[in-house]
């Protein structure tokens, strides 16, 4: 089996625009590319390709899918023939079959056992390296903090390991990247005279290691490569030490090194976790809203410090809820945490860390940087600029507010902003334009679509299918669960606001819901797009379901101005579904023997609700 985690770091590797245009010639048509469809006969380019969805869809026969079901479905390859081929195009190697089940529960035991056992051989050399010690006590570090995070030391020579191994040919010490083979098979160590940095899961298992050299040399920071424990972009380091301290303080401080967070530990600053050398990814996002409700990214000061929290910023906006609150602390341009904490002190850093510049100050900050809001010019680029970022916000009243400084900003009303951004609701729905919101490209996913109203090769064909009147949630006979799966399709993040205890299992619909609810809430969901998210639920039971309502999606999305509105109103009905459901029973009961008090009380609440629900549904209706 090849991974699932390949799957995806495929798909976001490829572009399908620039895989289909290997077989057809594509022309653009506002933000898709255009077609005639290879697999029916036809005259108009009714076959389009989304770069933002990564997906692709034919308004004339119906069928689609990502990259790699183009791959089979046009040159006929089976599944794996497919994924290798989309590979080679970008020089990416597929995992042996051998060396792949991701989830051979037995196999990663012995996986973490190994790991587990490298952890204490490289404790125990610490001890015994007085050069190592010394480093270590030179960068400020007690015996204490370096227990504390299980610090230790690959002892020089190229075969050092084999005195914690015995079978030092096992597969698992390769699986595991603790040693490499060179092109005779023989086997070296990875780490070599290194200062060895343990990276602990959620639960507390080794799952990789960060080996530092010991003064200069090249690289700095050696890593474990990617295993099947291992998945750099999913991993905080320091989280289980900083747990606690991360309750305590309902504060999570995010830095980019080892040596920031153990350092800044052991000045007192014990909630501080590390990305690995990489990016901000949302599953790290996710992560980190799931432990608190405040994040403060710590980033240098310097130019790349700044692009770095912009990426962090970007990544974050889907995910922000109004209960939260991100910030950005930047440091002075020559510190980072560790040498900040270490000439200042904790107090010095604490303090800066309250005057973190919160995320909306960062983002329109950012935004303004690039224009002359003097100019009129400058004010429309401004507001311009904003829209992709502003609307992804996942918050509602952060994004208000946002909305209301960007207006004062660049001199225009609340409501023209929301206007351009086309968020806002008249009290009638106004009368829609055919393309509107019927657009495959909803731009609410990936802010960045920019403008959709060149002229579509399909429009005119389009506007007699079937499909249109979906689009107007009143008239639809879609189900609440139907409607949702569906928004959920289009904007996989909004899994999080699901609430689970609505949804039952008695559907398919629900099943799938509850699937991608799971998902979301291990970081598992793909968010790239419509052809990541079929990808990974290929040759599950709601494959064929998913693929349906992408379809339906690319045919008919939700717009940005409704689909806000639209979610909350379907989850109130099913909310109020719910209660209907159990008055009846208490009533019927109330009929036939009586209520007992508790029962009462609970009856009175349930009709309570129910009518705070109907108020709730006016309001948002007018
Ligand atoms: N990093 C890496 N590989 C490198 C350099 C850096 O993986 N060759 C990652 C490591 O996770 C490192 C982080 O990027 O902790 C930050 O790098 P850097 O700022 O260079 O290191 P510091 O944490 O400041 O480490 P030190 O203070 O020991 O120099
Ligand atoms: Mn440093």
């Amino acid at each position: 089996m090849i991974p699932q985690s390949f799957i995806q770091d495929l798909l976001a590797r490829v572009d399908i625009v620039e895989v289909v245009e290997r077989y057809l010639p594509l022309k653009k048509g506002g933000a898709n590319y255009f077609a005639c469809c290879p697999f029916h006969g036809e005259k108009s380019a009714s076959f389009s390709v989304s770069p933002t969805k990564q997906f692709y869809h034919c308004f004339g026969c119906g069928v689609h899918g990502s990259a790699i079901s183009f791959l089979m479905e046009y040159n006929g390859l089976g599944f794996i023939d497919a994924v290798k081929e989309l590979a080679s195009t970008v020089g990416m190697e597929v995992p042996q079959d051998d060396f792949t089940p991701n989830h051979d529960r037995a196999r990663d035991q012995s996986l973490t056992e190994v790991m587990a056992q490298a952890t204490r051989f490289y404790k125990e050399q610490l001890k015994r390296s007085q050069v190592a010690i010394d480093y270590l006590k030179r960068r400020g570090l007690t015996g204490e903090i370096a227990a504390r995070y299980g610090l230790g030391y690959a002892p020089e020579g190229w075969q050092a390991l084999q005195a914690a191994f015995p079978d030092y040919s096992a597969a698992a010490l390769l699986e595991c990247g603790l040693v490499l083979e060179n092109e005779q098979n023989r086997r070296y160590d990875r780490f070599r005279d290194r200062i060895m940095f343990p990276i602990q899961d959620q639960r507390g298992n080794v799952i990789g290691f960060g080996g530092r050299v010991l003064d200069k040399g090249e690289p700095k920071y050696l890593n474990s490569p990617e295993t099947p424990l291992f998945e750099k972009g999913r991993e905080l380091y320091g989280i289980v030490q900083a747990r606690q301290a991360i309750r305590d303080q309902e504060c999570v401080l995010v830095v980019e090194g080892y040596m920031d967070v153990v350092g800044l530990a052991q000045f007192g600053v014990g909630n501080a976790v590390a990305t690995l050398g990489t990016a901000a990814t949302p599953n790290h996002i996710q992560k980190l809203l799931r432990l608190t409700d405040r994040v403060v990214f710590c980033f240098d000061g310097d130019a790349a410090g700044r692009r770095a929290a912009g990426r962090a910023m970007e990544v974050s906006l889907e995910h922000l809820a109004d209960n939260k609150a991100l910030s950005f602390l930047f440091l002075p341009e020559e510190h980072d945490p560790d040498s900040f904490v270490r000439a200042e002190g904790p107090d010095a850093f604490r303090a800066a860390m309250t005057r973190a510049q919160p995320l909306a100050d960062f983002l329109l900050a950012e935004l303004k940087k690039e224009v002359d809001v003097s100019t009129a010019e400058g004010c429309a680029k401004l507001v311009h600029e904003a829209k992709p970022l502003v609307t992804r916000i996942g918050a509602p009243l952060l994004r208000l507010q946002v909305i209301k400084m960007l207006a004062e900003s660049a001199g225009f009303t609340q409501a023209e902003v929301e206007q351009a951004f086309g968020l806002k609701q008249a009290s009638a729905p106004p009368p829609r334009r055919f393309d509107e919101g019927n657009s495959f490209e909803s731009g609410f996913n990936r802010g960045f679509g920019g403008t959709d109203g060149g002229d579509r090769p399909f429009r005119g064909k389009r506007r007699q299918g079937s499909d249109f009147p979906r689009m107007t949630p009143r008239q639809t006979p879609q189900t609440a669960l139907e409607t949702l799966l569906k928004l959920v399709v289009q904007h996989p993040v909004w899994a999080a606001r699901l609430p689970i205890d609505l949804l039952s299992d008695h559907s398919p619909e629900g099943r799938a819901l509850i699937a991608i609810t799971d998902a979301m809430s291990v970081g598992d969901l793909p968010t790239q797009g419509v052809g990541a998210l079929l990808e990974h639920y290929r040759d599950t039971p709601h494959a064929d379901l998913l693929a349906r309502m992408a379809g339906q999606l690319a045919d008919s999305a939700f717009d940005d101005a409704q689909i806000e509105h639209l979610f909350n109103d379907t989850l109130n009905k099913l909310e109020a579904d719910a209660i209907s459901r159990q008055i009846d029973v208490l009533t019927a009961r109330e009929r036939e023997s009586g209520l007992n008090p508790a029962e009462r009380r609970q009856l009175a609440e349930l009709l309570l609700h129910k009518q705070k629900l109907r108020v709730r549904a006016k309001v948002s209706d007018s």
